[in-house]
Formats: structure tokens, sequence, C-alpha cells
């Protein structure tokens, strides 16, 4: 099943491979220190950078109202991590961080979350934007650059899980009951 989702994801595909050399370089802005933002939103080109923020992340990988954290990136290939917050390095793979219960898809997959990693540790896991989106939206392992949550807007002192989007022809949007968001990055300069 084709849908809008998919279609958005193929431009940009498209957009790397075709416009790289005139298309702004997102992925030179994704290093250093930033920001993440959370912007409701299911299209990397519909998306208001403003309009659509309903929070940003805090140092243990969570949605928040406005404990925005300073993340750093390293450039490739700095594997197997290359994001890492105050608290440690950031990773999908923490078994003790609940599942995505109301994914068909996503429903073995735990929150994101940084800090000191355990043997648990599988596989590498590396982040990315891509060049021709209007701005740095964080991707991870393949081509996952749209993240689900509760549809929920965090309120003050919220801590709330964000998951990879996991979707399939059984599921092809998002569950009911959850919202897409993108992760923007905002970089700090360097004082
Ligand atoms: C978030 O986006 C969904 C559509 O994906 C929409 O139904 C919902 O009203 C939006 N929420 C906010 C707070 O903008
Ligand atoms: C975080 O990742 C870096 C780069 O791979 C590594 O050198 C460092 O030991 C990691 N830190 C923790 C707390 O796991």
């Amino acid at each position: 099943m084709v849908t809008p989702r998919l279609i958005a994801l193929v431009q940009a595909a498209a957009l790397l491979w075709t416009q790289t050399a005139t298309a702004a370089n997102v992925a030179d802005q994704f290093v250093g220190r930033g920001r993440i933002q959370v912007l409701n939103a299911s299209d990397p080109f519909k998306t208001s950078l403003d309009a659509d923020r309903i929070g940003c992340i805090n140092a243990a990988g969570q949605l928040t109202h406005s404990d925005c954290a300073v993340f750093n990136q390293l450039p490739p290939p700095a594997t197997p991590f290359s994001l890492s917050s105050p608290a440690g390095n950031c990773t999908t793979q923490n078994p003790d961080m609940p599942v995505n219960s109301d994914s068909i898809y996503g429903r073995g997959t735990h929150a994101w979350w940084c800090g000191e990693q355990g043997d648990w540790m599988q596989h590498k896991e590396w982040y990315y934007t891509i060049n021709g989106w209007p701005a740095p939206f964080i991707c991870s392992g393949e081509m996952r650059c749209l993240w689900d949550i509760k549809a929920n807007v965090p309120k003050e002192g919220d801590e709330l899980p964000v998951w990879q989007f996991f979707w399939g022809s059984q599921q092809p949007d998002i569950e009911p009951g959850h919202w897409n968001v993108l992760l923007l990055w905002v970089p700090v300069d360097e004082e």
C-alpha cells in the first residue's frame, strides 16, 4: 500500500540522489551540539518548525514539555554510538524501556533512551539526517525518520516515551491513539 508517508520518504530519497548539490545540506548541520525539538508531523515537507512543535527531548531520551537537553552528535563513522546526551549514549535497545504495545509492527520495540549501555546492547545504532529535507530531522536504522508517540502534548513535568515508527501492510499508518513525530535537530552555537 502506498501511503503519503511512503511517497514523502521516496521523494526524500530521490532528492538525496539527484539534488544533493543544490539542496540544503542539512547533514552538515547535524554535527556537534544541539537540542532536539519534537514536531507533531507525518510529512517532513509539510511540517512547520514552529507551529507543529509539541515539546523536546530530555537527557534520558524522553519527550518533555521544555526540558531540552543538549546532545552531542559525532560525525560518521563514529559508531556504534553517534548521539549522546549528558546521561550517556542514545539507543532503542534498553530492555527496561516500555515497548510500543499498541503497534502491530513496533510492539516488540523499546522507547528511545540515553544512558550508560549494558550487556544488552546487541548491534550498532546510528543516527543521521537526509540532505534535501528542509531541516535536519533525525533518522535511525533503515530510514526510520518518523517516530511514534502516544497522542499527547506533554505538560510540565511529563516524561513520555518516543518510539521508532514501524508500519506494514496490516497497519500502514500510525496506530490509533498515537501521533507521528519528527525529531528536529537545532544546533547550539559553541560558546
Ligand atoms: C497532531 O497530528 C495529528 C495528525 O497526525 C492531529 O490529529 C492532532 O490534532 C495533532 N495534534 C496537535 C496538538 O497538533
Ligand atoms: C558512548 O559512545 C562512545 C562512542 O562510541 C564511547 O566511546 C563511549 O564509551 C560510550 N559511553 C558510554 C557511557 O557507553
